[in-house]
């Protein structure tokens, strides 16, 4: 594509932009009465108009039948399929969600918090031995990971300082290269009992080659899991096929779940029938059984056996209905959308030498966002953009983060960042 740096080129896009009418599913914040031009879906994607709707089903259930919700559908079952209750609500996620991060329906859950599950995987994939202790992952990946890490590699008796082995971004770059990861695969693999890191990093906006990484994993014997938060319903994933272990994600970001929304689990097919430990809960029990209340722990079959507790209906009422725009547009057409949109911001953005680009330039390796760093009074620039109705996250201590959501950004709102530049740079 060949862009131009134009309102009339930006509303020429928007035009022509097949998914220009999902735009509409949104509610897009306001200021003065003008719509922001809300780059943040990394942090909190917005509201969904079904949402509403969908959370008042749930209270009119809940007004309606009381705890028998559980047990009764409040829902006049379209189409006359199951009957759907609480009891087994969560199974209303799982086609979109298994397609949208490319797994069968029994290899995902919605369920918990994504610190919540790290801590639940960890106790069943990270088995360390006195030979294979060893845990790699991404230096400065989310804070929250590290400290989950930090207090496995504790709690099972082994040094955090010399059993999480890290890798650093080149500093030249500031990113991670394949053959980085590869080579510490293959120098670590004889101590290694597991591999955990982000598919994109939080930061920097880099995509790791999980295919390549998840496949030096296996060659080696070594299990290996993803963090998906920024990864989710931003770029396409085949989970499955590419041989992952186990993964968990927030819904919160790309999948427009709502603030603090419900996380979720994949658990590939392979680990199902493993008798692996766990800290168990009565609603991972086999769900046919969980009320004769017996003691004895029996996981239900695949990735429902990792639930603890009681599911928040509430918060999962909002999930699906926000799950389902994103499944009903598909990731690979996002992803057209997201390439271009996110290629008009690196356009704009390029020209100002003040602006360093951190994310990679190479659309195959960032999803939606870009990571500015700016050289000098970021914070002002930031805070610039801000009163100009753009909408983005600062990270200490010079960098803005923008994510074009292709779902319901315009590239007007992409446009309206290379004004604000201009504005402040002159
Ligand atoms: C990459 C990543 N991992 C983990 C977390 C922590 O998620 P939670 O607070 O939902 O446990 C976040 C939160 O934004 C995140 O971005």
């Amino acid at each position: 594509m060949t862009y131009e740096n134009s309102l009339d080129f930006a509303r020429h896009l928007d035009a022509t932009d097949p998914l220009r009418s999902f735009r509409d599913r949104f509610h897009i914040p306001q200021r003065n009465g003008r719509e922001l031009a809300y780059l943040c879906g990394n942090s909190l994607g917005l509201q969904p108009k079904t949402a509403r709707a969908a959370l008042e089903q749930e209270l009119n259930t809940w007004q309606n039948l009381g705890v028998e919700g559980w047990f009764e559908s409040g829902d006049a079952s379209p189409g006359g399929g199951v009957a759907y209750t609480w009891l087994n609500y969560h199974e209303r996620c799982k086609t979109d969600l298994a397609s949208i991060i490319g797994a069968t329906s029994i290899e995902v859950c919605p369920m918990n918090a994504l610190t919540v599950n790290l801590h639940l995987l960890l106790t069943s994939f990270y088995q360390p031995t006195n030979k294979k202790a060893r845990l790699l992952t991404i230096k400065g990946d989310f804070p929250s990971d590290q400290y989950a890490l930090e207090t496995h590699v504790r709690s099972r008796g082994f040094n955090p300082a010399d059993t999480i082995i890290e890798i650093a971004p080149r500093p030249e770059t500031g990113l991670i290269e394949l053959a980085d990861i590869q080579n510490a695969i293959a120098e670590h693999a004889d101590s290694l009992a597991l591999i955990w890191m982000s598919g994109l990093n939080y930061y920097t906006g880099q995509v790791y080659d999980m295919v390549a990484i998840a496949q030096t994993a296996r060659q080696r014997g070594i299990l290996i899991g993803f963090d998906l938060a920024h990864a989710i319903g931003n770029i396409p994933l085949n989970l499955h096929d590419w041989g992952v272990d186990f993964a968990t994600w927030c819904s919160y970001k790309y999948l427009n779940g709502g603030p603090g929304a419900v996380s979720g689990v994949f658990v590939h097919e392979r680990h199902h029938d493993e008798e692996l430990p766990r800290l168990a809960g009565w609603w991972g029990y086999r769900e046919d059984r969980r009320f004769a209340m017996t003691p004895g722990f029996v996981p239900a079959p695949g990735a429902d056996g990792w639930q603890v507790s009681t599911p928040n209906i509430l918060s999962l009422s909002l999930h699906r209905a926000s799950l389902a725009i994103t499944a009903e547009v598909g990731l690979p057409a996002l992803h057209l959308k997201s390439r271009l949109l996110t290629g008009f911001l690196d356009y704009l953005v390029a020209p100002f030498n003040d602006i360093q680009i951190l994310t990679p330039r190479d659309p195959k390796q960032r999803g939606c966002q870009l990571s500015l760093l700016v050289r000098t009074d970021g914070k002002v620039l930031f805070n610039h953009l801000t009163e100009a109705g753009i909408i983005g996250d600062w990270r200490e201590p010079d960098c803005i983060r923008l994510a074009p959501v292709p779902l319901y950004n315009s590239f007007e709102d992409v446009w309206r960042v290379g004004e604000g530049l201009r504005c402040f740079f002159g």
